[in-house]
């Protein structure tokens, strides 16, 4: 229908990217991209009549974004022709615009693409032997300063390179690394560099991608020195874990993506800590956490690894001002340490634990409410979660004695 519409109204619609990439390896893919000559634009808010859905526009990109009723989207993008430092003289074929449109992307992989007007529909377009790499496994850029121009393709790389089981190929393995070296990474804002972790931390095998990215230096890129590489990798993964361990128990964990940047930051100084924390754009109460988190979590790993013996309520009264996200991070910093079995008992037994005595049978003793119950109260709890109190009963003995 859009490639009817195209030709009728005198459009040259493409589907490209992403679509036709995961097509060729037999993939699903839902998210279509159409590059169309000469306005995306106004193509799209013709198609929209037609097709019926909302349509919502960006004219300072050029891009649209039909919502059809059924909720699947489509996005619409005019084809660019800036200038870029094009290998040989363009021939002035029909496809010009589209084909120096293709050349501005990232991987030979994303280049692919089918055209839609209904003379031609579905004629393959494979200017760069997008194919070949795909069919290959290989990630290979389309110029040299594809990374220098938009360092975020760096996160890309390796984002593929795990999704897919691809390699890097060996000349733009090159072009990346000299990138780094170039500090390239460091020119980029922490809100985009984060959108990119978060992809990669959404993707099944999104911490061989992290792995990747310490291996290269390109987390280093990012955030600066890191104090201990492997110790990270183990964190991280450490961290799934604990994150599938609360799941399986139902306990709900907020925003997982989060809780890998905090670990991440956990090995940086705190002039990163600072800059990414402002990048991540917290709300209220998650920047108290955070703040929280930061603030006390070298002490409190610090003191539950002294080997003297630690009550129960002397553990709670060291954990219990941490969320339960960022006690993830701190069994993840502490794995197979007696810290980590403290944390662990905290989780699994202490924090559970609560007193049945309420305000209301306080009252009933005569006690007038004010300071004096939260001190009964604190001191019932610290009883209880030491074990000495088993039944309501025992605690309203242990408030009148
Ligand atoms: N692109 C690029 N450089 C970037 C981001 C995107 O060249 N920094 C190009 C890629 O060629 C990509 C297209 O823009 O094919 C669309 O981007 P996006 O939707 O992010 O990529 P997909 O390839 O569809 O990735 P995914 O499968 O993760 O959605």
């Amino acid at each position: 229908l859009i490639g009817q519409k195209a030709e009728k109204e005198g459009y040259k619609a493409y589907a490209i990217g992403g679509f036709a990439r995961d097509l060729i390896l037999g993939l699903q893919n839902f998210d279509i991209d159409i590059v169309v000559e000469n306005n995306a634009i106004e193509f799209a808010e013709k198609l929209v009549k037609y097709l019926g859905g909302k349509l919502k526009t960006f004219p300072q990109f050029g891009t649209a974004t039909l919502t059809l009723k059924d909720g699947n989207k489509i996005d619409f993008a005019t084809a660019r022709m800036e200038f870029y430092p094009f290998p040989a003289a363009m021939p002035e074929v029909e496809e010009t615009t589209i084909k120096h449109d293709l050349y501005r992307r990232d991987f030979t992989i994303n280049t692919l693409g089918f055209k839609l007007n209904s003379p031609v529909f579905g004629d393959f377009l494979d200017f760069f032997n997008g194919k070949v790499d795909l069919e290959k496994g290989i990630i290979r850029v389309l110029y040299n300063l594809s990374f220098v121009e938009d360092p975020t393709r760096i996160l890309r790389a390796i984002r593929f390179e795990s999704r897919y089981g691809f390699t890097i190929e060996e000349q733009t393995l090159g072009f990346l690394t000299n990138a780094l070296e170039n500090n390239m990474l460091a020119q980029v804002k922490p809100k985009r560099i984060l959108e990119e972790l978060k992809l990669i931390l959404s993707e099944k095998n999104g911490l061989l991608s992290m792995n990747r990215s310490i291996e290269l230096g390109i987390l280093e890129g990012i955030f600066g020195e890191i104090s201990n590489k492997k110790l990270l990798i183990r964190a991280l993964e450490e961290t799934k874990v604990h994150i599938n361990l609360y799941k399986k128990k139902e306990i709900k964990v907020d925003n997982e993506f989060l809780i890998y940047v905090q670990v991440i930051l956990s090995f940086c100084n705190e002039a990163k800590q600072k800059e990414f924390l402002t990048g991540l754009q917290l709300d209220k109460s998650q920047l108290e956490d955070f703040d929280f988190f930061f603030n006390n979590y070298q002490e409190t790993l610090q003191s539950l690894k002294n080997p003297r013996y630690f009550s129960a309520s002397e553990i709670v009264e060291t954990l219990q001002g941490y969320k339960k996200e960022s006690m993830i991070v701190l069994l993840a910093l502490s794995f197979n340490s007696t810290v980590h079995k403290r944390i662990l008992l905290y989780v699994k037994e202490f924090s559970n634990i609560d007193i049945e005595v309420t305000g209301e049978d306080l009252k009933k003793m005569g006690l007038q409410p004010g300071p004096v119950f939260s001190d009964i109260i604190k001191k019932l709890r610290k009883e209880k979660i030491d074990n000495n109190l088993s039944s309501k009963e025992e605690e309203l003995l242990w408030v009148r004695s």
